[in-house]
Parts: C-alpha cells; sequence; structure tokens
C-alpha cells in the first residue's frame, strides 16, 4: 500500500481541531502495536524525495562519523531508506574508520558520503578519493559547502547539505543542493541551537519562497514513525534519522556506548562546547556537541571561556580513556532520541517499524473529529 503525501494533507488540513489529543495518543499506542503486522504488509511512504531519488522510505540514515559505516549504510539502502557512509572529520582526527573499505562494503546498493565541511577543507583531497567510489549523494554539514559543489556536481553525484540556522539555507541554494536538511538542537553530535519543531516549517517556507524545487528533510530527534509522521506534517519530505541508527546492530558503535544509554531517558543529554575545546577540536564557535551527561561534562558545565583557555589540555587524556571505554570521561554522543531506545535491532527493522507506526498514525489523523468552519 502507498500513502502519498497528499492524501495525508488532504486528510488532515481542515477546521478548528476538538478533543483530539486524547484520541491520538491512544492510537499512537495502537500503532505501536500494529506496528509488526503492518510491516509485514510492506507500507511505503511516497513523498518528493522518495519519487527523485527512487527509493521506497523517506528515510536516511546520518553519515555519523566514526558511526556510519558501509554495512550500515548498505542496510538501510536494502531496508527502502537512503544509506550513508560517515566519512566525518576527512582523517584530520586521529582514529576514523578506513573510507576506502566503508564505502566499498555500502557499495551493494545506492549511498552517499557525507563529511564535516570545516575539516573536509582542511584535507580537500579526501573528497576526490570518496568520490572514486561514485556515491550518488555527498551530505556536508558544518560549514561552507560551495567550494565543494563543482567537484561533487562534476562526479555526477548530488549535493545534500545540512544546516542549523535559517541564515545559512542562502549559502546551500547558491552551492546548488539538491536537498537541504534542517538539523534542530535535538540532535546527537554537533549541532546549533534551534529545535526542529518550529525551525522545519520555518525551513519549508523559506524554501517555497525562494526555491520550490529543492528538497527539505529534517533532522533532530526523529527516532521513531511519531518524529517521521510529524516531521511529514511539518513540510519535510523525508527525515535524517542518527540516534535510532547509531542504537542499530550494524552501526559501529561501542557496545558499552549503547549499554549505557539504552534505557535511559531524554533527560540525560547535555549540549555542550567545552568538550571539543578540552580535547582541543577545533569546531566553529556556533557548533556544540549533544552527548550523554558524565562526569567530565559535569564537572565543566557552565565553564566554557575557561575550557576554552585550557584549549587541547585533556586531549591526551582523553585519547587513552577512548581506549579504555572509560565513560565517565569519552562522551557518548547521541541525542535527545535516548529517550525512544529500547534495544539495538537492525536498520532494517528500524526502518520498517518507523514507516509502519509513521503510516498508522497518520492514517488516525484522518480520523479527528472537527468542528467549526475553516
Ligand atoms: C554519533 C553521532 C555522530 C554524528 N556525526 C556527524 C557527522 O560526522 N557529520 C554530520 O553531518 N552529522 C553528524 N551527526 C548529526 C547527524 O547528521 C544528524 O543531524 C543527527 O543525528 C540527527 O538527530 P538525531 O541524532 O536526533 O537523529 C552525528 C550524530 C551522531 C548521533
Amino acid at each position: 500500500m502507498t500513502t502519498t503525501r497528499r492524501d495525508f494533507l488532504s486528510t488532515t488540513a481542515a477546521t478548528t481541531l476538538a478533543a483530539a489529543s486524547a484520541g491520538l495518543a491512544e492510537a499512537g499506542a495502537k500503532a505501536e502495536r500494529d506496528h509488526r503486522s503492518d510491516t509485514a504488509k510492506g507500507l511505503s511512504i511516497s513523498t518528493r524525495l522518495t519519487e527523485r531519488f527512487g527509493v521506497q522510505h523517506p528515510i536516511i540514515s546520518a553519515p555519523m562519523a566514526f558511526i556510519s559505516g558501509g554495512a550500515l549504510a548498505a542496510a538501510v539502502t536494502r531496508a527502502g531508506g537512503l544509506g550513508f557512509v560517515g566519512g566525518g572529520f576527512a582523517g584530520t582526527v586521529g582514529g576514523e574508520p578506513d573510507l576506502d573499505a566503508e564505502l566499498t562494503l555500502a557499495k551493494s546498493g545506492r549511498f552517499g558520503v557525507g563529511f564535516i565541511t570545516w575539516a573536509l577543507a582542511r584535507a580537500p583531497k579526501t573528497l576526490g578519493q570518496a568520490l572514486g567510489h561514485s556515491p550518488s549523494y555527498v551530505f556536508l554539514s558544518f560549514g561552507d559547502p560551495r567550494p565543494f559543489a563543482a567537484e561533487i556536481r562534476e562526479a555526477g553525484a548530488a549535493l545534500i547539505c545540512q544546516v542549523q540556522f535559517l541564515s545559512q539555507i542562502d549559502m546551500a541554494l547558491e552551492a546548488g543542493a539538491t536537498a537541504i536538511v534542517v538539523q534542530g538542537t535535538e540532535a546527537g553530535g554537533h549541532g546549533g541551537t534551534r529545535s526542529t519543531l518550529p525551525f522545519v516549517p520555518e525551513a519549508a517556507d523559506y524554501l517555497m519562497q525562494h526555491s520550490r524545487d529543492t528538497l527539505l528533510v529534517a533532522a533532530g530527534g526523529i527516532a521513531d514513525g511519531r518524529g517521521l509522521a510529524a516531521a511529514l506534517m511539518l513540510g519535510a519530505d523525508a527525515v535524517v534519522v542518527g540516534t535510532r541508527f547509531w542504537a542499530s546492530a550494524e552501526a559501529l558503535t561501542p557496545k558499552p556506548h549503547t549499554d549505557k544509554a539504552i534505557g535511559m531517558n531524554g533527560d540525560s543529554t547535555i549540549r555542550t562546547r567545552t568538550l571539543d575545546a578540552l580535547r582541543g577540536v577545533p569546531w566553529p564557535r556556533e557548533y556544540s556537541m549533544r552527548f550523554l551527561k558524565n562526569k567530565l561534562a559535569e564537572e565543566w558545565v557552565d565553564r566554557d571561556a575557561e575550557a576554552f583557555r585550557a584549549f587541547g589540555s585533556l586531549s591526551a587524556q582523553y585519547a587513552e580513556a577512548r581506549k579504555h571505554n572509560d565513560l565517565d570521561t569519552v562522551a557518548v554522543i547521541c541525542g535527545e532520541g535516548v529517550g525512544l531506545l529500547k534495544e539495538r535491532p537492525s536498520a532494517e527493522s528500524i526502518v520498517k517499524s518507523m514507516v509502519a507506526q509513521a503510516s498508522s498514525v497518520l492514517h488516525v489523523g484522518g480520523t479527528l473529529k472537527f468542528s467549526g468552519s475553516s
């Protein structure tokens, strides 16, 4: 069964909403119960993005540094989403997985590769290395994508730009981005200060006015089908999912990290710049990192200025702690969606259950009762 975005809109765009929230909560629970049987029916959700990208579901796995290897990217694509390999810091910090090896693993289907743009600018040849594997998409975030746009286009790949602020959209449009990912502050890893709920519709309005054909993708805090459904209702053509795939069977995430995270609630994360300063990673000042609160983070809370004065002073200690998975020091990097993780299932099961649950709650939206006139 295929449910189009237009169907969703026509069933939900209506008059004044009355007495609906209790019914929706109940319906959400029912959707959760039903999702396994729905999965078996081979549901898909069609949007502008699925049609243009030729994928079954509007679900993109985030190109997470250190985490999104080729096995995860391939599994997401096999499940009908679009998988990305995390090219991360383009080899400019130690310990990243071998990019050629991960891209080779991803090649069984359509895939993309992502880079942290300011880091790629320090090692620009890494882009050519990645393009040599013929990714269909290159995902750039955290910096100016324009210097890389021509090389990406000439290699036949499409550019996807993730932005953290509305003011960054023009730069992405100038770079010729096919899709713009707006990332809310709920996201795991690095990000900005905007919240997904108002950021996505504001970006949708902006694109409607300035570049109608550019696709809009939502990211940040989307970890189940309810998040997917909400993002589509806000005007997104698809979602980028990080934290939920971070805790998937195929991710490169160390087991002690997901063991610690699963069962925690969304209150347990913190977003701060101090850790990057202390370990000497030169992130531009507008970006901070969200991860699970730990001893080190608690010690340095509200001490930004001091941490920047001590730039890099903890880098050796941090590297040592990483070797031993000392999670009092090492950050377990995930977003507020951590409160929705119950286990570490396969990527396929994540994609399928998100689609089934989104479809259920969106259909339930069509049964809401309205009163008054529009
Ligand atoms: C562990 C982790 C690493 C990440 N690394 C990157 C990265 O290297 N490049 C990037 O553009 N985004 C990165 N992100 C952010 C994602 O692109 C995405 O915006 C985010 O995961 C979406 O929010 P969510 O985590 O709530 O799903 C990372 C996220 C996580 C959780």
